[in-house]
């Protein structure tokens, strides 16, 4: 079975999730590309959207769905997102499409945060890159600091205005790396995901779906 196919195997069970009314984060990616029109499909009366990418916001629009800016919900009651590593202790690795600062304020205002995932993306141990976004002001300095921060070329600063990088240093102990990074004067977010963040893990194994 295709990635693919799996995608869209978890994206279609998670859109199963979002009720009447419902505030929705919408994250970023191939995965969630799926999820846009599972939801739309269910034609939902009342849901409020944010998006957390230009992409996923137009995608969005076109398919009908409702969304607004991020400024003035407090809370959402779910959020769904892809990720690019899963470990089986449910830290996971996301950002692969740049979006990770947004995906996590996104995340963080969430009742309930949904993981959705092909099978591939799970993992034995996280492995780098860390996927970072630095801001502009300061940013070789900030990049100093952090050996193994190489910024990710090509790609545009992110809607914020911050570079967007990945770390290639060692992840054997996420919650040590995720403090670190936290810590860090002129990171403004980083892509590692904490267990405490995530309410579920969808995973596709073929057709079917379960959680981790
Ligand atoms: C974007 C992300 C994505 O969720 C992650 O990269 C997975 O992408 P895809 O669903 O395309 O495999 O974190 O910043």
């Amino acid at each position: 079975m295709s990635a693919d196919t799996e995608k869209r195997a978890a994206a279609e069970a998670s859109a199963l999730l979002v009720q009447d009314g419902m505030r929705v984060g919408l994250g970023t990616g191939s995965t969630v590309a799926f999820l846009l029109p599972a939801l739309a499909a269910r034609g939902l009366r009342g849901l409020r959207c944010v998006a957390t990418s230009v992409a996923t916001e137009r995608r969005a629009r076109e398919l009908g769905l409702p969304v607004e800016p991020f400024d003035a919900l407090e809370r959402l009651d779910i959020a769904i997102d892809g990720a690019d590593q899963v470990a089986p202790d449910r830290w996971v690795v996301k950002g692969g499409g740049g979006a990770h600062t947004r995906e996590k304020a996104v995340a963080a205002a969430a009742d309930r945060f949904v993981v959705i995932v092909s099978a591939d993306k799970v993992v034995d141990a996280l492995h780098p890159p860390v996927p970072i976004e630095v801001l502009r002001f300061g940013a070789a300095a900030t990049l100093h600091r952090l050996p193994g921060a190489v910024v990710r070329e090509g790609w545009p600063p992110s809607p914020d205005g911050g570079i967007i990088c990945d770390l290639h240093a060692p992840t054997d102990d996420p919650a040590a790396l995720a403090a670190r990074l936290s810590a860090a004067t002129g990171v403004v977010e980083h892509g590692l995901f904490p267990p405490g963040l995530i309410s579920d893990v969808l995973v596709a194994r073929g057709a079917d779906v379960s959680s981790l």
